[in-house]
């Protein structure tokens, strides 16, 4: 234990006094291809992928859960963003991730949004992000995929090409049902994303009526993955029971809390991501999780947003995550924060009581005498 603490540790200096000064001095983009390229290098041979596997990996059978008959080693996710091609599955198994989530992807390939379309905000501890979903499109990365076997389970996110043509309705509709029947036979899950905000047209599919149409074409295709829906935390509440209402009417497995936040933010256009986003998106998956609770077939929720501690990852489980996502965290602290985040929660459920994560899951109201407002309290 105390090897992996000096570990973590050392993982930590290095990342936040050399490689972080560097990086944070270069154009957020170009760093961001840089680490892709050095990622496909270091999961191109064995030896590499065992050193990364040394230096950052962590897991404990705390953490183990089956969900949706799938087994999910740790909760800790790499959200939809970050992969956008589906290239690094392997080096982010190795890294210490439990699962990862890849695209969005779009039926047409599309370069995205023009100009500067990444910023961080040290200071907030949180990136603007105007990407436009720039990705390879649904043909290469799918044939690409066909072929490979991977040891953690990967989930495909779906959007809708970013393009005017799309935000006529049927177009939509028709872009992101090309590219579920291309991933029909590729990876463990879906997502559905309706909630980019940085593409042509804002989030159309966000609107109840619109979103019911989609669903009722994707329910034709009578897809046997999980589907998740990845929510915006701007929606207020009425659309967001309407969004529920209706997924539940057509079996949707599960949602993620949350996108990135438009609402309230110093700029024209894109989102937030990071602490910037953390009330907003505890405070969704907090609501999504109490009007959930009474449905036959309860849906797995993913909390996603400003996470950097094992606290911010207990924090939503007790709100009631099965599982969490990162993107921001790792990017300010360093790929060992995976392995820093898994040491520190195994610790922490066990502190807290728990012999696995599964009974922390919703536990803020459970510990609370029946009391609906969550309650949190960490003994460390
Ligand atoms: C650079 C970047 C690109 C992203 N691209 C996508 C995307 O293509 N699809 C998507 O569903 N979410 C995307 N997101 C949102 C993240 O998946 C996540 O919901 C959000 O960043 C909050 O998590 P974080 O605070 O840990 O970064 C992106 C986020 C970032 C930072």
């Amino acid at each position: 234990m105390k090897t992996i603490t000096i570990r973590n540790k050392v993982n930590k200096t290095i990342y936040s006094n050399i490689i972080k000064r560097i990086c944070f001095k270069h154009d957020e983009e170009k760093v961001h291809n840089f680490f892709l390229n050095i990622g496909k290098i270091m999961e191109s041979n064995l030896l590499s992928k065992n050193f990364i596997k040394m230096i950052f990996n962590y897991q404990d059978k705390i953490l183990e859960q089956d969900l949706f008959g799938i087994k999910f080693r740790n909760p800790v996710g790499l959200s939809a963003g970050f992969d956008k091609n589906a290239e690094l599955i392997s080096i982010m198994e190795d890294i210490g991730f439990g699962f990862v989530e890849v695209g969005s992807i779009t039926a047409k390939p599309c370069k995205g949004n023009k100009g500067k379309r990444l910023l961080r905000i040290p200071e907030k501890n949180s990136i603007w992000v105007n990407l436009g979903l720039n990705n390879n499109g649904s043909d290469e990365i799918s044939l690409r995929l066909k072929e490979k076997e991977f040891k953690i389970p990967f989930g495909i996110s779906v959007a809708k090409t970013n393009c005017e043509e799309t935000t006529i309705t049927n177009e939509g509709i028709k872009d992101y049902i090309y590219t579920l029947k291309k991933f029909n036979n590729i990876g463990d899950y879906f997502t559905i994303n309706i909630s980019c905000p940085n593409a042509y047209g804002g989030q159309p599919f966000s609107d109840p009526k619109v979103y019911s149409l989609l669903l009722k074409e994707i329910k034709i295709l009578e897809i046997k993955k999980p589907i998740f829906i990845k929510l915006s935390p701007d929606l207020d509440k009425d659309t967001i029971n309407k969004i529920l209402n209706i997924s539940q009417e057509y079996g949707i497995k599960g949602f993620i809390c949350s996108n990135l936040t438009k609402k309230d933010i110093n700029f024209d256009k894109g989102g937030l991501s990071g602490k910037e986003l953390s009330n907003k998106s505890d405070l969704i998956l907090s609501h999504v999780y109490k009007q959930t609770r009474k449905w036959k077939n309860k849906p797995i929720l993913i909390g996603v947003g400003g996470i950097f501690s094992p606290e911010d990852v207990y924090r939503k489980i007790a709100l009631g995550a099965n599982l969490v996502q990162l993107i921001t965290g790792m990017i300010f602290n360093g790929p060992g924060i995976i392995g820093e985040i898994n040491f520190g929660l195994s610790k922490l459920l066990r502190t807290n009581g728990f012999s696995n994560i599964e009974q922390a899951v919703g536990s803020a109201y459970s510990n609370n005498g029946g009391n609906k407002n969550e309650k949190i309290e960490i003994k460390h």
